[in-house]
């Protein structure tokens, strides 16, 4: 069988009220947060349904043993945010996995090359075996970011296959490029927007998210 990367678009009426929200260019700063904060939650929700470990045990009830299913509490969970707009997916994200590790990656583009560069990295040298992790950056564009990010997990220990990465828009460039370097993967995205202009954005995409959480 040979592995494709597999990309999910939720067909939620939430997920696509608060993309429409992030797209709208006459949204301000303190409403396109919310959206992403939203945003940030209900793909990691989705994310989470065949990706968190689980353990069966039995409970207690007031009145009898019930057979019942929990979070598996012995295996790591990490996010990895890509700053500075993957911050923006972050608060989201917590709500539905409170127990995760927060690893920060900063990574900026160059407006010209459009390669990624490294200004803070927060991972630890190694993993521990079988750890979960959930990457948030809420634009996929030509995948130079995401492949970066990729290559600094996967050399500390982390399988591709126990990986999600939550975005928002997403490109043909980035899912081509992630698809042929990780077959395993999975993204979860509001939307797969068709093209990425010679600046490097996605169209008609969302703008610059960075930006527009943090109104600079
Ligand atoms: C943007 C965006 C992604 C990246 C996507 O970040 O938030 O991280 O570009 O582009 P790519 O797929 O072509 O690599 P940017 O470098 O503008 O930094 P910011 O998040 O701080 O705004």
């Amino acid at each position: 069988m040979t592995l494709q990367l597999r990309v999910y678009v939720p067909p939620h009426p939430l997920i696509k009220h608060w993309l429409a929200v992030a797209r709208d260019a006459a949204t301000p700063s303190v409403l396109f947060r919310s959206a992403m904060t939203e945003l940030g939650r209900w793909l990691t929700y989705e994310a989470a349904r065949e990706w968190l470990p689980t353990q069966e045990a039995t409970v207690q009830t007031p009145l009898d043993v019930s057979p019942a299913t929990l979070i598996d509490p012995t295996v790591p969970m990490a996010v990895v945010p890509i700053l500075r707009a993957g911050l923006g997916l972050l608060e989201g994200a917590q709500t539905v996995l409170p127990l995760a590790s927060i690893y920060h990656l900063g990574l900026v583009r160059d407006e010209k090359t459009l390669q990624p560069s490294t200004y803070l990295n927060k991972l630890p040298e190694k993993f521990q075996p079988q750890t979960r992790v959930l990457v948030t950056d809420p634009m996929l564009a030509t995948g130079g970011s995401m492949m970066h990010a990729m290559a600094e997990l996967t050399q500390r220990g982390i399988d591709p296959a126990l990986t999600r990465i939550v975005s928002v828009v997403a490109a043909p460039p980035a899912l081509q490029k992630l698809n042929d370097a990780y077959p395993g993967l999975i993204v979860y995205t509001a939307t797969i927007d068709a093209t990425v202009n010679n600046q490097g954005f996605i169209i008609p995409g969302l703008g610059d998210a960075g930006d527009r959480i943090f109104g600079t």
